[in-house]
């Protein structure tokens, strides 16, 4: 098992990565205040995964809320479910809600951890590739709404992450995949030698190779965790982990939540902002290229969808956290490995980029 620290003063926490986690006990208790525990989880991930964690938590008072499973139900409605099933069962303030599945329940129980009462204690326990290497760690909950991604909701800390590695083996391939486009950020936005690893080791990671997958968590965790550390909040830093989330934001509102997954509309999102850095001349078509290859040798789109027109991208684009008065923010990469924030580009750039044909570039890759 390896241990990383997300390191938040106060609010500093541990991520534990390994194989069988799930049955220990001893990684839970220290970090459980009181006799009362709230799983949350959903009908997919219940059937798998939830009796283990019973079983681990035996000895507490525990309530199980099992709410219906999709982005499509990232909203107040099933947020309100897990409020019933707290008070319901008179759920104190010393109770530890447990979040046990993907991002989607992941961002919801550490949301309705962040308001119950104020605010109680919350453990992540995430179950997908893109939970484990993203979304578990930092304290970004919330909620989606009809007009935008991730529009409402809380900066809450977890008291630990989790991780299983074995809960992949049961994971569908296309959420595998998914995963791995948040995987392959971390590469291109701040570790350029990562991106040498994950050419060399896509087919093990895809083949479900426990100790690749280990090593890939844990690279990813650590970018995760000193970005948080330097700045939780996102006043600059950690922005530059929404590389490809302005463009693939977009894509989800645009399609309707779930139609394409988060990590699909990211990768294709990445391709977008890789395009738009070479118009920039801050990255080289040989480093646009070999970029877009990786994420197909991940099994991901990179062609965003043919029916978005470049005003649907512009309107959705519009609401999105990064822009500040009025003025849109993108991530942007000056070089593999070198995020940048920036307003500064040309709008007949951004207008190119958004008009771009995509299906050409893939289909120059291989020739
Ligand atoms: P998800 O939570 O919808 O999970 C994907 C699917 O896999 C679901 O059907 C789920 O039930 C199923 N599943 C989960 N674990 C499984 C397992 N071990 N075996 C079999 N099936 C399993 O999607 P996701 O990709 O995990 O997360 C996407 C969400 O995360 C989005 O809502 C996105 O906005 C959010 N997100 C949040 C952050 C953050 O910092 N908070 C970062 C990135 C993404
Ligand atoms: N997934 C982006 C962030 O946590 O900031």
């Amino acid at each position: 098992m390896q241990t990383l620290q997300v390191e938040l003063a106060e609010r500093s926490y541990p991520i534990y990565i390994g194989a069988g986690l799930l049955a220990q006990a001893g990684l839970f208790e220290p970090h459980i205040a009181g006799r009362q525990v709230a799983i949350i989880t959903n009908e997919t991930v219940a059937p798998l995964y939830l009796q283990s964690l019973l079983t681990t938590l035996a000895g507490h008072d525990v309530t199980s809320v099992i709410l219906p499973d999709g982005e499509a139900f990232k909203t107040w409605e099933t947020l309100q479910l897990i409020f019933d099933g707290l008070l319901t069962a008179r759920h104190d303030r010393r109770t530890t809600v447990i979040a046990l599945g993907g991002g989607v329940i992941g961002d919801m129980a550490g949301f309705a951890a962040a308001c119950y009462q104020r605010g109680v204690d919350f453990i992540q326990v995430p179950t997908t590739l893109l939970s484990q290497v993203d979304s578990s760690v930092g304290g970004k909950t919330g909620i989606n709404h009809p007009l935008g991604k991730n529009m409402v909701g809380a900066f809450y800390q977890p008291k630990a992450v989790i991780i299983d590695i074995s809960s992949l083996n049961t994971l569908p391939v296309r959420e595998l995949s998914a995963g791995l486009a948040e995987v392959i950020k971390y590469g291109l936005i701040c570790d350029e030698p990562f991106l040498g690893w994950l050419e060399l080791n896509m087919a093990g990671l895809r083949s479900l190779d426990q100790a690749l997958l280990a090593e890939a968590v844990a690279r990813s965790c650590a970018a995760k965790a000193y970005v948080v550390g330097q700045d939780e909040r996102e006043s600059g830093l950690r922005a530059t982990l929404n590389l490809g989330h302005t463009f693939g934001h977009a894509i989800e509102t645009h399609m309707g939540y779930g139609v394409w997954l988060h990590g699909e509309a990211v990768s294709a999102g990445t391709v977008m902002a890789l395009e738009m850095s070479c118009r920039l001349g801050w990255i080289t078509a040989a480093e646009r290229d070999r970029s877009v290859r990786l994420l197909l040798q991940a099994g991901l789109p990179v062609v965003p969808p043919e029916e978005m027109t470049p005003d649907d991208f512009l309107e959705h684009m519009a609401v999105d956290k990064k822009v500040l008065d009025g003025r849109l923010r993108l991530v942007l990469l000056k070089g593999l490995g070198a995020a940048v924030v920036t307003s500064e580009f040309p709008r007949e750039i951004l207008d190119a980029t958004l008009r771009a044909d995509y299906r050409a570039l893939v289909n120059q890759l291989s020739d």
